[in-house]
């Protein structure tokens, strides 16, 4: 093949896409990938070890038109534990590859395909336990173009869904291990976008101008779980089912099968904050399934006028939410008669609410929920814990010499059970024996 039949192939990360292959004619690319194996956060304060093609969750985008002939170099940094190898979903080939590209650590291996159908397809890894290497994050996305290239856009994002299983529960600090029990139980602990929680939120939002059309070349990695992609406040205007030719239009919501992917297509008609979910929807509010693409511009009212509050799709957490508040807490019957009466109706309080979190005892548990037991933090201000159980409370914070840096949601108790309550926890686990009343709650309420 002559020289100038011959190009280097641009990978990117990302959320971020090659550019377009246009009118260029068929050539021959060249790919280099490289697989890393490193640690990075999935939340915050959480860590994992992902196994990634290129250092990045989906791997790099790789861009293509149909009748290249695509040399596909992967390489096995010589840093990393394991063998790898590709499956890519492009290839007419056994194993998509996966049997020509084995490589263990430090290592290479070349293979060529050409690319027959144009589409949108996934590549993972297929090395045994081939689930174990997927939900570790071995996939991505691989686009062939039609002759001529796909009609241009504005904007076009990558974006790829996956679940993940971790030995601890959503939000448990520290580095987490893959627990191969809840993956064949199918019982992810995360399921995010783009490898991580905030991959696409706050200053990782994606961005647009109203106007623009926007395209997502949208990937499900799985292992295990099908995608209901949704974008809040939007519909899609063309979807290429399942990354194929066949386009359906004014879409709501778009299934994405594990191993599958779709181009979903949009204007964005006005401004505001546009909410990208799994629309099984706690897997978006406390799993971790949520992306935010942020549009700017000139409003246009016949379109949508309203007020605009802010905060109201925002992520959840794992934590157990207190429904919206009312000002009104309903109060509860009968109020204690004395403080032997207290203890009793704190001690059913703090059994139904706290225990959850705080456990038992009072003990908490290490990383994740700080100990009210014999708690110096606790003791050394009443009126700052009535806050806590009113407003929650966020932030690091030291007990007992360790730090913890979560959230504590307010609890949705009346004054005179959280009178009851803080009373029950003073007067356990060798705290200070304070006694709360309605109207200290009451006082720090208003
Ligand atoms: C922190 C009390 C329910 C999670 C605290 C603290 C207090 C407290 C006094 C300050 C730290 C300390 O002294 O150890 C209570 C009471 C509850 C309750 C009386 C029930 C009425 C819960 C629940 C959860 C939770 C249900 C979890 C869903 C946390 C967390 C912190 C905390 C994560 C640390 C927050 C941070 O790092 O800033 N809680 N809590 N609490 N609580 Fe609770
Ligand atoms: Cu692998």
């Amino acid at each position: 093949i002559p020289v100038n039949r011959e190009m280097q192939a641009e990978l990117t990360s990302p959320p971020n896409v090659p550019r377009p292959v246009g009118k260029r004619k068929a050539k021959k690319l060249i790919v280099n990938m490289e697989i890393l194996e490193q640690e990075s956060e999935i939340t915050n304060g959480v860590s994992y070890v992902y196994w990634t093609f290129g250092g990045t969750v989906p791997g790099s985008f790789i861009r293509t038109r149909v009748g290249d002939e695509v040399e596909f170099t992967l390489s096995n940094h010589p840093d990393n534990k394991l063998p790898h190898n590709i499956d890519l979903h492009a290839v007419n080939g056994p194993g998509g590859g996966a049997e020509s590209s084995f490589v263990a650590p430090g290592y290479e291996k070349t293979f060529s395909f050409k690319t027959l159908n144009p589409g949108l397809y996934v590549y993972h890894c297929a090395t045994a336990p081939v689930g174990m290497h997927i939900a570790n994050g071995m996939y991505g996305l691989i686009l062939v173009e039609p002759e001529g290239g796909l009609p241009p856009v504005d904007k076009e994002y990558y974006i790829m869904q996956g679940d993940f299983y971790t030995k601890g529960k959503n939000g448990e600090r520290g580095l987490q291990p893959f627990d191969m029990q809840k993956a064949i139980d199918e019982d992810a602990d995360y399921v995010v976008f783009n490898g991580s929680v905030d991959a696409l939120t706050g200053d990782n939002a994606l961005t647009a101008k109203v106007g623009e059309t926007i395209r997502l070349y949208v990937g499900n990695g799985g292992p295990n779980l099908v995608s209901s992609f949704h974008v809040i406040g939007e519909i899609f205007d063309k979807v290429h089912v399942e990354g194929g030719d066949m386009i359906n239009e004014n879409v709501q919501t778009t299934l994405i099968p594990a191993g599958g992917a779709a181009i979903v297509e949009f204007k964005v008609d006005v401004p505001g904050s546009f909410i990208l979910v799994d629309h099984s929807i706690f897997r978006a509010f406390n799993k971790g399934a949520l992306g935010m693409l942020n549009v700017e511009g000139e409003e246009r009212k016949k379109i949508y006028s309203g007020e605009i509050r802010e905060g109201i799709y925002l992520p959840e957490g794992p934590t157990i939410q207190a429904m919206p508040t009312t000002d009104e807490i309903v109060e509860s019957e009968i109020p204690a008669k004395n403080l032997e009466e207290q203890l009793k109706f704190g001690k059913q309080a703090y059994n139904q609410t706290c225990v959850a979190c705080h456990q038992a005892e009072g003990q908490g548990i290490a990383n994740a929920f700080p100990p009210l037991a014999k708690s110096d933090y606790l003791n050394a201000d009443v009126n700052r814990s009535i806050d806590i159980v009113l407003h929650g409370l966020s932030g690091e914070i030291t007990v007992n010499g360790d730090t913890y840096n979560s959230v504590m949601t307010k609890q949705m108790l009346s004054p005179d059970e959280i009178a009851n309550v803080l009373t029950y926890v003073y007067n356990s686990w060798d705290n200070s024996g304070a006694v709360v009343t309605k109207e200290m709650v009451l006082k720090v309420k208003n």
